[in-house]
């Protein structure tokens, strides 16, 4: 068999409807849920490294991978609309561009989502510990980080973020009405808070602090975009919810594109108001809290206490999507044979894939427990940076193979959006340096391995020839 026989789209289409999935998500439901997704860490945190990176220029930074995104999303949302089947690029790959590849980019998100959960759950335990030691709740430093997470700090394991992963998993191992309305909850809480810092921040904002914007040259813009996309990462997610959602065609598109457009806005916002409070150096050695800080400067300390709060709950949401996004991509993949279908298996009472959820919580948690956050960052940029170039390579195969398929959204100024995907997300990708690229070498390599090793015999597609 053809290493790229791909599956029958039609076919595809039709057997969406019987996935033994609950369908209960509406296009509220998944802006929320993509809102959920995206705003977190990148945001929070990253923000301020970038501000280091790129001085008050860091507005065009988010800007710039806000667009990336947006023309990203722009054929997410076609082909969530046309195959609106869970597993997310990695099904729209094995319509369009074949087996092999499909696995490679299910292999890749998983990578992301995996790595995403770890990440956020790294940068959660920073600011719950903040929180803690506010209300004098000391953890031994031992258990406060990963190995060598802090310089000349004595850490072993990040306790912290090993547990709010175990939490989470449990949540959704509960199922997803129970998750979905804890994550609509959340959603509102994190926005409000977001809102109150602009709203609020804005009256204290000093012009000086914008001269010069550009300080340390276009270069370091672009480079801080690289960076700072991870605040963009999770609104993918949201096709990952195609077999629970009430009405996919129409509603995977609105969430998409709604829960980018919202967060966009939010991010231009929030950092034109803290490069406009504080110097943009003075973020040096405040990388773990800068939003907070710049808070912190001009003495609004009632707002700090419901930033930390409000920042605690909205990077456990991000959290949540990450976490049921992989179990949904690994879902995908075993259900088809790739992986073994063992895994596909569902609680019947609950209707959730009850052991994959928790073998994923469990591998995310010890990776958020034992690796320093900043080491994988990038690294999940870099996997969602291909899923990207990807999708919008099949979005042109697709229309090619396929041009009277129904599509209820169809990504605008073809082949233009699609190619400003490939080569907005391609030069991200460049710019993200040559360890990263190492390692994502790694990992493809070791999914060649796994699919020809097990994939190629137990696919299902291969076994119908
Ligand atoms: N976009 C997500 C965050 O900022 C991953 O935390």
């Amino acid at each position: 068999m053809s290493l790229f026989q791909k599956k029958d789209i039609r076919a595809l289409i039709a057997s969406q409807s019987n996935s033994g999935l609950k369908r209960d998500l509406g296009a509220w439901d998944l802006t929320l849920l993509g809102v959920g997704a995206v705003v977190g860490t990148g945001i929070f945190v990253l923000s301020g490294t970038g501000a280091i990176m790129a001085g008050p220029g860091v507005i065009i930074s988010f800007i710039i991978a806000g667009l990336a995104c947006l023309f990203a999303a722009l054929t997410y949302a076609e082909f969530a609309s046309t195959v609106p089947v869970s597993g997310s690029a990695y099904t729209y790959a094995y319509a369009t561009l074949g087996e092999f590849f499909a696995f490679l980019i299910g292999w890749d998100l998983i990578s992301e989502y995996l790595l995403a959960v770890s990440a956020v759950a790294a940068g959660w335990s920073g600011y719950a510990q903040a929180f803690l030691e506010s209300v004098g709740v000391h953890i031994p430093t031992a258990l406060t980080g990963a190995p060598g997470a802090v310089d000349g700090v004595n850490t072993f394991f990040n306790l912290p973020a090993f547990f709010i992963v175990m939490v989470i998993t449990l949540l959704l191992s509960l199922g997803v009405k129970e998750s979905k309305r804890l994550n609509n909850v959340m959603v509102v809480i994190k926005v409000l808070v977001i809102a109150l810092i602009i709203g609020v921040g804005v009256f204290y904002m000093e012009p000086a602090n914008w001269k010069p914007f550009i300080p340390h040259g276009w270069g370091n813009v672009f480079s801080a975009a690289a960076l700072v996309f991870f605040a963009f990462l999770g609104f993918d997610a949201v096709s990952t919810a195609a077999e629970e959602t009430k009405n996919p065609a129409k509603d995977l598109p609105r969430g998409i594109i709604y829960s980018l457009l919202i967060c966009t806005v939010l991010y231009i916002l929030i950092t034109l108001v803290i490069t406009g409070l504080v110097p943009s150096e003075s973020f040096i050695g405040h990388e773990d809290r800068p939003v907070a800080f710049a808070l912190e400067a001009i003495n609004l300390n009632w707002l700090i206490i419901l930033v930390t709060i409000g920042t605690v709950l909205g990077m456990m949401t991000v959290i949540l999507v990450m976490l049921y996004g992989l179990t949904r991509v690994i879902l995908s993949i075993s259900r088809d044979g790739l992986f073994p279908r063992s895994l596909a298996k569902m609680n019947e009472k609950r209707q959730v894939p009850t052991r994959v959820t928790w073998v994923c919580g469990i591998v995310a948690g010890l990776i958020g427990g034992l690796v320093p956050l900043t080491k994988i960052a990038t690294l999940v940029n870099m996997g969602t940076l291909a899923a990207f170039v990807t999708v919008a390579i099949a979005v042109l195969v697709l229309r090619k193979t396929e041009p009277d398929l129904p599509r209820k959204f169809k990504t605008p100024f073809v082949p233009l959006v699609p190619i400003l995907a490939v080569v907005s997300c391609g030069y991200l990708m460049l710019l993200l340096g040559g360890t990263t690229w190492i390692f994502f070498g790694i990992w493809i390599l070791l999914g060649v391995i796994v699919y020809f090793a097990y994939g190629r015999k137990h696919s299902l597609l291969y076994k119908k020839q």
